[in-house]
C-alpha cells in the first residue's frame, strides 16, 4: 500500500470536512440505513475520493458520511469494497488506511453474515470476538511500510475487549429498556469466519468452519480489522445475523433475502451503534 495514496484521500476528505473525527464505521449489506443517521451530514461518493474504488454491489450506496452521531464526529462508510468484486486487497483497505491518517482513533466494522450456530437465528446481532481468516489473503502481503505499523502486526486483540464491554452493557440496557431481560437476546457474541465470496458456502464447508470454532460465515470485515489493527486503532465488530448457514435448513439462500433481513434489524441495530459512539467517544 502506497502511504501516499491514503495520505492523498486523507488530505481531500480534510479539506471537505476539517473536523478531527473520532469514530469511523463500516456499513454492511443492507445496514446502509445507518447513514441517514449521520446529522449535518457531508457525503462524499466514493468516485470522487482519489484512488477510491467504486462500490459494485446492490445495496451498497457508495459513499462517505461525514457528521455527528451522539454529539461525535464520524465518518460512516455506506457501503465498502470486497475481495470478491475483484478488488486487491489495497482497494479493500484503502478507506480504513485513509481513516487512520485522518487522526481516527476507533473502528466500528459491520457486516451481514450466516449464523452457524443454531441458538442464533436471523434477525439476531452478534459481537465479533475474534475472527478466522479463511479468505485466502492477508491483506498486510506486500511491502510494509513502518509509518502504518510494524511488519509482524501481533492480533491477539483484534476487537478491543473494553468496546465489547460497552457494547454488551449497551444491548443490556436497550434490552432492559423494552422490558427483556437480557442483551444477549440480540447481541450475542461470536468468532467471525471471513471467506473470499462471491459464492454461498457449500453445507460440507459450513461443518468444516464450525468444527474450526467459528459461529458466523461472512465475505468481509476481517481485512479492516487487521488493517485497523496494524495501525493501531480500536476496533469494534458487529455482524447482523441475516440468515442460517447452508445446509442448516431447507432451501437456498438469496440476496435479497439476506439484504431485507439487514433491513429488519436496521431500528435496534441503529439504535446499538448510536449508544456506543457516544460512549466510545
Ligand atoms: N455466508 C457468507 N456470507 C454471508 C452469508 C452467508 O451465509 N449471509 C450473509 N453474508
Amino acid at each position: 500500500m502506497s502511504y501516499d495514496k491514503a495520505a492523498t484521500a486523507a488530505e481531500f476528505i480534510r479539506a471537505r470536512f476539517p473536523e478531527a473525527i473520532s469514530t469511523a464505521v463500516v456499513l454492511g449489506s443492507g445496514l446502509g440505513a445507518f447513514g441517514n443517521a449521520v446529522e449535518n451530514a457531508v457525503s462524499i461518493p466514493y468516485e470522487e475520493i482519489p484512488g477510491f474504488a467504486r462500490s459494485t454491489v446492490v445495496g451498497h450506496a457508495g459513499r462517505l458520511v461525514l457528521g455527528k452521531v451522539s454529539s461525535i464526529n464520524v465518518a460512516v462508510q455506506q457501503g465498502r469494497f470486497h475481495f470478491y468484486e475483484g478488488y486487491d486487497m489495497e482497494q479493500v483497505i484503502l478507506p480504513t488506511r485513509t481513516f487512520g491518517l485522518l487522526g481516527i482513533k476507533n473502528l466500528i466494522v459491520t457486516n451481514a453474515a450466516g449464523s452457524m450456530n443454531s441458538d442464533m437465528p436471523p434477525g439476531s446481532l452478534m459481537l465479533i470476538t475474534d475472527h478466522l481468516n479463511c479468505m485466502g489473503v492477508n491483506p498486510l502481503r506486500g511491502a510494509n511500510d513502518e509509518r502504518f505499523g510494524p511488519r509482524f502486526p501481533d492480533m491477539t486483540e483484534v476487537y478491543d475487549r473494553e468496546f465489547q464491554r460497552i457494547a454488551d452493557e449497551e444491548a443490556n440496557a436497550i434490552a432492559a429498556e423494552r422490558g427483556q431481560e437480557s442483551g444477549t437476546d440480540f447481541l450475542h457474541r461470536g468468532i467471525y469466519c471471513a471467506l473470499s465470496g462471491p459464492t454461498y458456502e457449500t453445507p460440507a464447508e459450513v461443518r468444516m468452519y464450525r468444527n474450526f470454532g467459528a459461529d458466523a460465515v461472512g465475505m468481509s470485515t476481517v481485512p479492516e480489522a487487521v488493517t485497523a489493527r496494524h495501525m493501531g486503532m480500536r476496533t469494534l465488530g458487529i455482524s447482523c445475523i441475516t440468515n442460517l448457514a447452508a445446509g442448516m435448513v431447507d432451501g437456498e439462500i438469496d440476496h435479497s433475502h439476506v439484504m431485507d433481513t439487514g433491513a429488519q434489524t436496521a431500528e435496534v441495530f441503529g439504535e446499538l451503534l448510536r449508544r456506543i459512539i457516544g460512549r466510545i467517544g
